[in-house]
């Protein structure tokens, strides 16, 4: 079963080849550059950006994986949760090839594919893990620019959805946060590697929901914090020692907050494996702290890769793959986009 996948719900356009579980190509267009100088993705430009690149990216990957079209049996895409113009280009593109190819359409749940990044081995040749259902039930943490969820997985294709942020996700607090300090967008990775060599217990931030009996996040308290700090303080701009201990004291009270709950989230559900995607398990600390407390609570751990935290399509073929191998009913090619879609 050979499956051309399409993402494009925010700002990255991404195609992939996948065959039998396993991915034959993935290609990532980021629009990051151009996103830059607003401080955040514009929706009209991402779906213009989006209409340019999508051709040549589907083209890359087939060629990629020398597969031709006439020898593809589905063509999947990301039905939302996203940016409305932008989720409309690669779906209805997808279902464009669909109808010419006379082959399955699968519209997919992005977060839902999310849920299999952290079982896809790019190093070991792009295979879905062969025993990922022995780690069922697992707590999966998903955590982004958009979104910042947790996840009981009972089964590979049964999930409920225990929290989410009620307000900003950690991503954009990240973003937000660095843009107060006049850091590059987006400001995670540049938080990330400043805070290395910073303090991470000079300045005491809130650390948002963390004693609330809820799975429910909120980073936007956090982010006004920032911003108060920084208005009584301005001349701390000015020095490079203490940008790089803000950096490490705002990670650390973000990272805290989310290695806490998905602990508790686990300990309370009496799974034994944690996951975790999205472009901010790309986070050193996140992924060390997650490391150290999962290794505490005699948890497994299986984090994303990085390549794949962040969007790509490859998750959304393996998943469409699965879907299909399962006779799950195709998606109508006259079916809408989904931005709100949450996951059931
Ligand atoms: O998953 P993603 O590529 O796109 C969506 O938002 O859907 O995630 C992007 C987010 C941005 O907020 C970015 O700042 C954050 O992931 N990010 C990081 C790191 N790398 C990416 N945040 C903290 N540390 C990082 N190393
Ligand atoms: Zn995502």
């Amino acid at each position: 079963m050979t499956l051309l996948a399409i993402e494009t719900s925010c700002d990255e356009t991404s195609a992939a080849v996948v065959r039998d579980g396993c991915i034959l190509s993935n290609t990532v267009s980021s629009q990051v550059a151009l996103h830059a100088e607003y401080g955040g993705v514009v929706p009209e430009l991402a779906a213009r950006e989006h209409l340019k690149n999508l051709l040549p990216v589907v083209r890359r990957v087939l060629g990629d994986a020398k597969v031709t079209p006439d020898q593809l049996d589905a063509v999947a895409a990301t039905q939302g949760p996203g940016l409305a113009t932008a989720l409309l280009v690669g779906l209805k593109a997808a279902q464009a090839v669909a109808f010419a190819l006379r082959k399955p359409f699968i519209g997919i749940n992005h977060h839902e594919a999310h849920l299999f990044s952290p079982w896809i081995g790019v190093r070991g040749g792009g295979a879905l893990a062969a025993n990922f259902s022995d780690f069922q039930p697992n707590v999966s943490l998903i955590v982004s620019g958009g979104h910042t969820l947790l996840v009981l997985v009972q089964t590979e294709l049964k999930h409920r959805v225990l929290g989410s942020t009620i307000d900003d996700a950690a991503g954009e607090c990240f973003d937000k946060t660095g843009k107060m300090m006049g850091l590059a967008y987006p400001a995670g990775p540049v938080i990330d590697r400043l805070a290395e060599q910073g303090n991470p217990k000079a300045f005491d931030f809130p650390r948002p929901l963390l004693h609330d009996a809820s799975d429910d996040f909120s980073f936007s308290g956090l982010k006004t914090s920032v911003r108060y700090f920084l208005r009584d303080n301005p001349a701390l701009l000015d020095d490079p020692q203490q940008i790089r201990d803000l950096c490490a004291s705002v990670q650390t009270a973000i990272v805290e907050v989310l290695v806490a709950k998905t602990i508790r989230a686990a300990r309370r559900n009496g799974v034994r494996c944690v996951t975790a995607s999205g472009g901010v398990t790309c986070n050193r600390a996140l992924r060390q702290e997650l490391a150290l407390a999962c290794k505490k609570n005699g948890f497994a751990l299986h984090l994303a890769e990085k390549s794949l935290c962040t969007d790509n399509a490859a998750m959304i073929g393996i998943l469409a793959g699965r879907k299909l191998a399962q006779n799950i009913p195709a998606t109508g090619l006259d079916e809408d986009i989904k931005p709100g879609w949450e996951l059931a």
